[in-house]
């Protein structure tokens, strides 16, 4: 059974967008992963299908009801896959989420809309709710693209071994280092020499070093969380560019 993504939403036509290209979009077609969507609704109420109302309290906006929310979740096949929400209250989903998520069977996704979703639904079926950042969509259907993007490229055979093996930002803490390729010139700018020398010891140790210098230039946070683990090598390194 290959890895699964159950998709409940107001806009299935958001789906398989991006993900129907490149890396994710072949491994569908080859059958890697499977997608099913589900349109929240073919479970509104009355003529119009109403699938939100007013919150209680007051306030602005519209919210998603419950009793249409558990229909949609209900009507989701493979109703043991965890079940996920993304919403700019969840979590920040970080790569370790992904690489979780990677290594599970498939996952149910909500894409919220409106305001937001009635919580009872929500805490009933014991759902994750994920951000994938601090600022706000219009939905959470981008957000899902993104989520299994991320999960997808690491699925056993969607990536290729040349790409798989390269070092990745946020696998060991870090962001990665820069890259160059031909032409050693270009422009008046020349790649940095020590790239260019075969001597794979200083090669590693310039990426290291280049790797830290940026963590800290751009991500204070990530790079507190790496002091704290790892002696850094900071010494020496490259201003972040
Ligand atoms: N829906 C709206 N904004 C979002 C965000 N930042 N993350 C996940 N889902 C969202």
């Amino acid at each position: 059974m290959s890895w699964r993504a159950e998709i409940l939403t107001l806009f299935p036509g958001m789906f398989p967008g991006p993900l129907g290209h490149s890396l994710a979009g072949r491994a569908l077609e080859t059958g890697l992963w499977s997608l099913g969507t589900h349109d929240l609704r073919d479970h509104g109420l009355g003529r119009h299908r109403s699938v939100d109302d007013v919150p209680f309290g007051g306030g602005a906006g519209m919210v998603l009801r419950p009793d249409v929310l558990d229909a949609g979740i209900a009507a989701m096949a493979a109703g043991d896959l965890p079940l996920v929400v993304l919403t700019p209250r969840g979590r920040p989903l970080g790569q370790p989420d992904v690489a979780r998520f990677a290594a599970g069977p498939g996952l149910r996704v909500i894409c919220g809309r409106f305001e937001g979703m009635d919580q009872r639904v929500l805490d009933a079926h014991a759902a994750e709710e994920i951000s994938i950042g601090d600022y706000v969509l219009s939905g959470g259907e981008p957000a899902a693209l993104v989520l299994l993007d991320a999960v997808v490229r690491l699925l056993p055979g969607v990536m290729g071994s040349a790409e798989s093996g390269r070092d990745e930002s946020f696998a060991d803490g870090l962001l990665e280092y820069p890259h160059y390729t031909r032409p050693a010139e270009w422009c008046g700018r020349a790649v940095p020499e020590v790239l260019l020398s075969g001597n794979h010891a200083a090669i590693a140790a310039w990426r290291r070093a280049a790797s830290e210098a940026i963590t800290a230039a751009r991500r204070p946070d990530l790079w507190a969380l790496h002091c704290r683990s790892v002696t850094p090598t900071l010494a020496g390194a490259p201003a972040a560019p």
